[in-house]
């Protein structure tokens, strides 16, 4: 039977890429399970997603760790050991990682962000790409190394910008792709980790 590898996907928010990836896990041909959705935030909306969806659901609350990142990214570590995670997936997970969580998962990190990196890193990327011109935008999977949105790129897809379009309406049609690509891309990377193990 296939090995499926472990994997955890980090959440702030709604949890749409999340819950692409946890569609696409129950296929039985799929080499990865969700074993795992962790939220920084008990109000993400992903959490009751999927518990509905049969995957665990974790809060692990950075309020009370304050200003400290690393003592939050130590408990966050732990909760990944203790269920035998192999590979993290961030999906619209809304903090600047630590080098101590991105030194810990280097290689085994993956992140998606709505632009054709290396253009448009950081926030509020449609509109960016709009205000600019580009009639051209699409997301990115890439993997996390320190710099924010920096890292190598595993995927990308490409969406027209329409004339008519705002940054609502870019964002829906990149979100689709990004449901596509997450799951393909990621699918493509376990795999080749088997390979090379
Ligand atoms: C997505 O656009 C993703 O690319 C970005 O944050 C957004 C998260 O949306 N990193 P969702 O929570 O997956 O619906």
């Amino acid at each position: 039977m296939l090995k499926k590898t472990k994997v955890a996907v980090l959440i702030s928010g709604r949890g749409s890429n999340m819950e692409a990836l946890v569609r696409a896990a129950k296929s039985p041909a799929c080499p990865f399970e969700i074993a795992l959705v962790l939220a920084n935030k008990p109000d993400a909306g992903g959490l009751a997603t999927a518990a509905a969806e049969g995957v665990e659901a974790l809060c692990v609350d950075s309020k009370p760790f304050g200003k400290d990142r690393e003592a939050h990214e130590r408990a966050i570590d732990a909760a990944l050991r203790e269920r035998g995670i192999e590979v993290i997936a961030l999906a619209g997970y809304m903090r600047i990682l630590t080098p101590f969580l991105v030194d810990a998962w280097e290689g085994r990190m993956l992140n998606i962000h709505p632009s054709l990196l290396p253009a448009y890193p950081g926030l509020d990327t449609h509109a960016r790409a709009i205000a600019a011109g580009e009639v051209e935008a699409g997301c990115t999977v890439h993997l996390v190394t320190a710099g924010v949105d920096e890292g190598p790129i595993l995927g990308q897809a490409r969406v027209p910008i329409l004339p008519d379009d705002d940054d609502h309406s870019l964002a829906a049609r990149v979100l689709e792709q990004e449901h596509r690509l997450y799951a393909d891309t990621l699918a493509t990377f376990v795999t080749g980790r088997l390979a090379r193990a």
